[in-house]
């Protein structure tokens, strides 16, 4: 079970860099064979994700974009909420059926959810996994595959090794112009609904020298755009004792020649000075800042162990906005957390319209075996919590909407992702603001590059506009 008391006392653990070697005794494995990842959770699965497709593929294995005919198949998961880890139950009763009838095929679970003992317990009971390894162990994949081919036994590997950072693995990366970049793992805030912390072991930083030379890497390249990745990116270097913060980092990363740098996410207690200063001198650090309030009432978030207040939430956003005056910023907002009253969501909607967020991800609470806040009793019916979400949303949408007609009839840098989904010769991509943008082109030669495109039409979810000519 995730312990707090055991959680806490990690402080003590070494941190280690583990570069990877590619062992040939591996090498041919995976040869003539085909895999799949399923991907579910926040972006640090997904460059997860892409490290263990660098390491299959080192070792023979091939893509395949079919999971039911995939001679192995990973599920990387999540267990941040109650719906994330059923919506893996349901893919693991469809692949159970599967495996009856394609008794060679492996499944192999990883990620979030088997750093929960009892997860595990039923996946083992009640499964027919043949791998399951935690958030820590991916480097050995190679070395438990093998096993797993040798064995009919089920192989598994959850043990806790907090302290790792891997360095040099192979990966596989998902776009060929924009890359993640881990900054730093794990998370020692502890907020009291939050499974992360156990999921995810203590905080750690890699050096700079070797994000940078990732980051210069990427560039030569050609890559166009970097988002670095941390659950807590403003507490980057707190752990390497260096006097050497995220704002620095920023500041260095914006020297490499990478056009665009953003980050995420970054936790408001520690976002400070030198980081917003970066955000208004480096060319390359986006306009858009993704900053998690949670709750806009003071007491709940103390319950939450959030470490800030309604006040010092909004002393960062208006220092933000003076700084960087077009600045876009989005957050995260759970409601119902336990006993959350009228009055206290009241304050939630008061803060939602201070800042002017231009989105959210908003969330019902939803209680993690093992976290405080699961021990609490709860007074607040589903229903209720139901009904705050809707007229929450309801209020973001507007925020959503009036984030893209603030563009309408100016031109907008695009980085071009793909032919777009929403019409015939239409195309998309990102604005500086990260501000989904729909134009009108069938060129895919400008996949991957920077265009200007004026904006015409504001939708709640999108924009619209037409190229222009530099
Ligand atoms: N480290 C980031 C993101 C953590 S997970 C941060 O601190 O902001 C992403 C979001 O999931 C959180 O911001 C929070 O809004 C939500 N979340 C986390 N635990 C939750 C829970 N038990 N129930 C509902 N939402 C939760
Ligand atoms: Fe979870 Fe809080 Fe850490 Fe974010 S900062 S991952 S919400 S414990
Ligand atoms: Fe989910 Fe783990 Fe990320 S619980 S949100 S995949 S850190």
């Amino acid at each position: 079970m995730p312990s707090l008391k055991d959680a806490k006392l990690r402080r003590n653990i070494d941190v280690s860099t583990v570069r990877y070697v590619i062992n040939d005794k591996y090498d041919n494995i995976g040869k003539g064979k085909s895999y799949y990842i399923f991907t579910y959770g926040c972006q640090g699965n997904e460059a997860d994700s892409e490290v263990m497709a660098g390491i299959l593929e080192s070792i023979g294995y091939t893509k395949s974009t079919d999971p039911m005919n995939s001679d192995l198949v990973l599920l990387n998961t999540c267990a941040i909420r109650e719906n994330a880890e059923q919506r893996i139950w349901g893919v693991l009763g469809q692949l159970k059926g599967r495996k009856r009838e394609h008794p060679d095929m492996l499944v192999g679970i990883c990620g979030c959810m088997p750093q929960e003992e009892n997860a595990t317990k039923k996946i083992i009971e009640s499964y027919d996994v043949d791998i399951i390894f935690g958030t820590h162990n991916r480097h050995h994949l190679p070395e438990l595959i093998a096993k797993a081919y040798e064995s009919k036994a089920k192989v598994v590997e959850v043990l806790s090794n907090e302290g790792l950072i891997l360095e040099d693995a192979p990966k596989i990366r998902e776009s060929k112009h924009k890359a993640w970049v881990n900054i730093m793992f794990g998370c020692d805030e502890f907020c009291t609904y939050c499974i992360v912390p156990y999921t995810r072991g203590r905080e750690r930083s890699r050096s700079k020298e070797d994000i940078i030379n990732e980051v210069k890497d990427l560039v030569k390249k050609g890559y166009k755009e970097v988002t670095l990745l941390g659950q807590n990116v403003n507490a980057y270097g707190k752990d390497l004792g260096e006097d050497y913060t995220f704002g620095d980092l920023l500041y260095d990363l914006d020297k490499t020649g990478i056009e665009r740098i953003r980050y995420t996410t970054s936790h408001p207690r520690d976002l400070d000075e030198k980081t917003m200063l970066a955000m208004r001198d480096c060319k390359s650090v986006m306009p858009h800042l993704h900053l998690p309030v949670q709750s806009g009432d003071n007491d709940i978030l103390k319950i939450m162990n959030r470490k800030y207040t309604y006040e010092g939430y909004m002393e960062k956003i208006n220092r933000l906005k003076e700084l960087v005056p077009d600045i876009s910023i989005t957050t995260d907002i759970i409601v119902g957390f336990p006993n959350e009253t009228e009055e206290q969501f009241q304050n939630t909607l008061k803060l939602v319209r201070e800042v002017g967020f231009e989105g959210a991800f908003t969330f019902i609470y939803s209680p993690r075996e093992g976290t405080p806040a699961a021990k609490m009793k709860d007074d607040v019916s589903e229903e209720e919590k139901h009904d705050r979400l809707n007229r929450l949303i309801e209020l973001t949408n507007q925020g959503y909407l009036k984030g893209h007609e603030r563009f309408v009839g100016k031109v907008v840098e695009v980085l071009v992702d793909d032919v777009s989904k929403n019409g015939e010769g239409m195309m998309c991509g990102y604005s500086k603001h990260l501000k989904l943008t729909h134009f009108k082109s069938d060129d895919k030669s400008l996949i991957g590059k920077i265009v200007k495109v004026k904006v015409t039409e504001a939708k709640t979810w999108f924009m619209i506009g037409d190229l222009v000519e530099d």
